[in-house]
C-alpha cells in the first residue's frame, strides 16, 4: 500500500473543522496547481467523498481556466465551476480598499487580503447550490489566508465545515509530487531561470497584484532576483522616457484614464500594464502576518502604485486640516481588519460608512508621472478642493484672509506652548 497519504486524521481543534465521518460532498477552492491538485485526488481516497470544484477569476493574469476545469473533471470531480468575479471584486473589495487608501504595513496594497473574503463567501454560495457538507481549501497553517477564508465561512455557514488538507497531511514538495505520480495527477515542469527540479516561488495574483514569497526571499539580505518580477518590468530596464497618465475620480473612485472612460475592471487592468512598463509598484516588505509570524514578500502591485497615491492626493486636496488628520488612522484601523481576515467585522461596515461620507467630495483629477519605477503626483485638479489660488498666494492679501490678523492667531495658539516651555526653563 502507497505510504500515501498518511491515514488517520489530526484531532480537530475548532467547532468548524469537518469530523472526517461527516465529509460526503466538498466544496475543493481549485486553482489547478500542485497543492489543491493533490488534494482533489487526496480528499476522494482519504474521505471517501465526491468532490465539486471552484475556480475563481479575480483577474490573475495569464490563466486559462478551460485547463483549469478540464484538469479538474479529469482528476474525478463532479464538476468545475468557474466563476468570474473580476467585476465584484473590483466594485466591492477593491473600492472600498481605495477609499480607505489601504496600505497594510505602509506598503501592501492587501490585494490577497481583499480576494480571499470573496472566494469564501463564493465557496459557501457553491457549496450550498452542489449540496456540500464542506469546504476544502489549500492554504497552509503558517499564512494569513487559512484566516480570512476559514472566518469567513465560519461567519456566513456556521453550517458548513472546513478542511484545510495541506495543514494538516504531513506531506512536504516532495512527498506531494510523489503522490501526483502515483495518482496520474499532470505536474508543471518549472523549467526557465529556475531550471527543473527548483522550487518554485509560492505566487498569489490578481487584478490589484502580486505577490511572490520563498525561496531566496526567505533570506533577508538576499536582494531581489530579477527573475521574481514576472508582473512589472524592473526599473532599470523601463523605458527612458516618461509618461504622465491623468486618473480620474468619482466620489473616490477611479472612473477614467487619461480622458477616456473606463469600467473598474478595465480602468485597473489598464493602469496595471502602464505602471508595469514604468516599472512601479515592486514592494520589498518585511511583514507581521496575524498569525505571529513575520515574514518577507516581494509584491507587484503596478495599478494601486498609481492610483492609491492619486485618490490619497485628492483626498486631501478637498478635505479640511480636521479630516486629513483624522482619516489616516481610521484607514489604518481598516487596512489592518481586512489584512487579518476581519472582513466581516462591523466594525470594517461602520468604517465604510465613514469612507463613503469622506469620498462624497473625492471628484477629480490627478496627473502621476511615471519614470523608471517612480510615480510622482504632478498635477491636481478638482471642483471641490479646499483652495483658492488667490487666497495661497504670496502676492494677494484681504478678501476672507486677512495677514493682519496673523500675529493674534499666533499668540493666542501658541500660548500654552510658551508657557510650558518657560516652566520646565525657570532656572
Ligand atoms: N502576505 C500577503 C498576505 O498575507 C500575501 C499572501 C500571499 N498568499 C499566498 N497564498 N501566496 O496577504
Amino acid at each position: 500500500m502507497s505510504e500515501h497519504p498518511p491515514r488517520g486524521f489530526p484531532p480537530r481543534t475548532a467547532s468548524y473543522e469537518a469530523d472526517p465521518e461527516h465529509v460526503h460532498r466538498v466544496l475543493l477552492l481549485y486553482s489547478g496547481g500542485l497543492d489543491t491538485s493533490v488534494m482533489l485526488k487526496w480528499i476522494q481516497e482519504s474521505y471517501d467523498a465526491k468532490v465539486v470544484c471552484l475556480t475563481v477569476n479575480l483577474g490573475q493574469p495569464g490563466e486559462d481556466y478551460e485547463v483549469i476545469r478540464a484538469k479538474a473533471l479529469e482528476l474525478g470531480a463532479l464538476d468545475c465551476h468557474v466563476v468570474d468575479a473580476r467585476e465584484e471584486f473590483a466594485r466591492e473589495y477593491i473600492t472600498p480598499a481605495i477609499k480607505a487608501n489601504a496600505l497594510y504595513g505602509g506598503g501592501y496594497p492587501l490585494f490577497t487580503a481583499l480576494g480571499r473574503p470573496l472566494i469564501a463567501k463564493l465557496a459557501v454560495e457553491h457549496a450550498r447550490r452542489s449540496g456540500c457538507d464542506t469546504i476544502a481549501h489549500g492554504c497552509t497553517g503558517k499564512g494569513n489566508d487559512q484566516v480570512r477564508i476559514e472566518a469567513t465561512v465560519a461567519t456566513l455557514a456556521p453550517e458548513l465545515k472546513t478542511i484545510a488538507p495541506v495543514r494538516s497531511w504531513q506531506m512536504g514538495r516532495e512527498e506531494e509530487i510523489a503522490y501526483a505520480r502515483e495518482h496520474g495527477i499532470p505536474i508543471k515542469t518549472f523549467s526557465g531561470q529556475s531550471g527543473s527540479g527548483t522550487v518554485p516561488y509560492s505566487i498569489d495574483d490578481n487584478l490589484w497584484g502580486r505577490s511572490s514569497e520563498g525561496r531566496w526571499i526567505e533570506d533577508l539580505e538576499h536582494a531581489p532576483e530579477e527573475d521574481v518580477f514576472q508582473l512589472v518590468t524592473p526599473p532599470e530596464q523601463a523605458p527612458d522616457k516618461h509618461q504622465t497618465v491623468q486618473v480620474e475620480f468619482e466620489r473616490g473612485v477611479p472612473v477614467g484614464l487619461d480622458g477616456e472612460r473606463l469600467e473598474l475592471v478595465e480602468l485597473l487592468e489598464r493602469a496595471a500594464e502602464i505602471g508595469a512598463r514604468h516599472g512601479v509598484g515592486i514592494v520589498d516588505h518585511i511583514e507581521d502576518r496575524i498569525v505571529g509570524l513575520k515574514v518577507r514578500d516581494i509584491y507587484e502591485a503596478p495599478a494601486a502604485a498609481i492610483i492609491l497615491p492619486a485618490h490619497r492626493e485628492l483626498e486631501q486636496l478637498v478635505g479640511t486640516i480636521h479630516q486629513n488628520q483624522f482619516k489616516p488612522q481610521l484607514d489604518r484601523q481598516w487596512a489592518y481588519l481586512v489584512y487579518a481576515g476581519l472582513w466581516w467585522e462591523p466594525l470594517r461596515c461602520d468604517l465604510d460608512v465613514y469612507m463613503d461620507s469622506v469620498n462624497e467630495q473625492v471628484t477629480g483629477t490627478i496627473g502621476v508621472k511615471l519614470y523608471r519605477g517612480g510615480a510622482r503626483i504632478v498635477t491636481r485638479s478638482s471642483p471641490n478642493a479646499v483652495y483658492d489660488a488667490s487666497l495661497a498666494s504670496f502676492a494677494q492679501s484681504g478678501g476672507l484672509f486677512s495677514q493682519t490678523a496673523s500675529p493674534g492667531f499666533i499668540e493666542l495658539f501658541s500660548l500654552q506652548s510658551r508657557m510650558a516651555w518657560r516652566l520646565r526653563n525657570r532656572s
